[in-house]
């Protein structure tokens, strides 16, 4: 059963921003669970529950960051990209990953996929799940921003996925979708106002 504080509905979506810094104090973990609970009530195909949270422990972290790391070097190093840059994104990425009070890796894994013998229908198979893990994350960001924590999305695992699996010694059916960073926000943490929304550009009629 989820028990999240109430609170308005428009005030969770508008008041829910990414939260990059952190401060020192730790996240109950009751807290922890109860957000995954609300990232569990979102909608999937074929009826499944298919979202799995690895919640990775500081000692693991370490391994994590050293795996997507190598495997975005040599992206970058592909792309050309000036070492001295690489060294500093790559340091900069450790260190947020390092800092997040919590840090959930988000997957699907199961039985729950369809098999299909061509590739289109395969994709749009597999972006169904990456939809519906959206639709879990949402929940959790809005849930913990419900309680009082602060999160943000990062999208690195997508990009490396055998690197996180054998990172974190996940099973061959575990496909990396995000990791969320969790936290209490810095004390008087300040976020750049969202900017101005005109919903009809986003709306297009035929
Ligand atoms: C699919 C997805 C991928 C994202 N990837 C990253 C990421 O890799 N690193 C990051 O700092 N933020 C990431 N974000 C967060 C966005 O940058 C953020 O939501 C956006 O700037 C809007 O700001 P807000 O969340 O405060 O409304 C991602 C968000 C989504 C939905």
């Amino acid at each position: 059963m989820v028990s999240i504080p109430p609170m308005t509905l428009d005030a969770a979506l508008a008041g829910r921003r990414s939260v990059r810094q952190f401060s020192a104090r730790p996240v109950e973990r009751t807290l922890v669970e109860e957000v995954i609970a609300a990232a569990c009530l979102a909608p999937a195909p074929h009826h499944s529950h298919p979202w799995r949270f690895v919640i990775v422990s500081a000692e693991a972290r370490a391994s994590l960051a050293e795996a997507m790391g190598e495997r975005w070097r040599q992206d970058l190093e592909r792309d050309g990209v000036a070492e001295a840059r690489i060294r500093r994104l790559l340091s900069r990425s450790r260190a947020r990953l390092a800092a997040a009070p919590v840090l959930i890796l988000a997957g699907v894994a199961g039985q729950a996929q369809r098999a299909w013998p061509d590739q289109r229908r395969q994709r749009a198979e597999d972006v169904m799940f990456g939809q519906s893990t959206g639709a879990a994350l949402e929940n959790l960001m809005l849930a913990a921003h419900a309680c009082g924590l602060g999160s943000h999305w990062l999208s690195a695992p997508l990009f490396c996925p055998e690197a996180v699996r054998l990172a974190l010694d996940l099973p061959a059916d575990f496909q990396p979708q995000a990791l969320i960073a969790l936290g209490y926000p810095k004390e008087g943490l300040r976020l750049p106002p969202r900017p101005p929304l005109a919903v009809d550009e986003h709306i297009v009629e035929r």
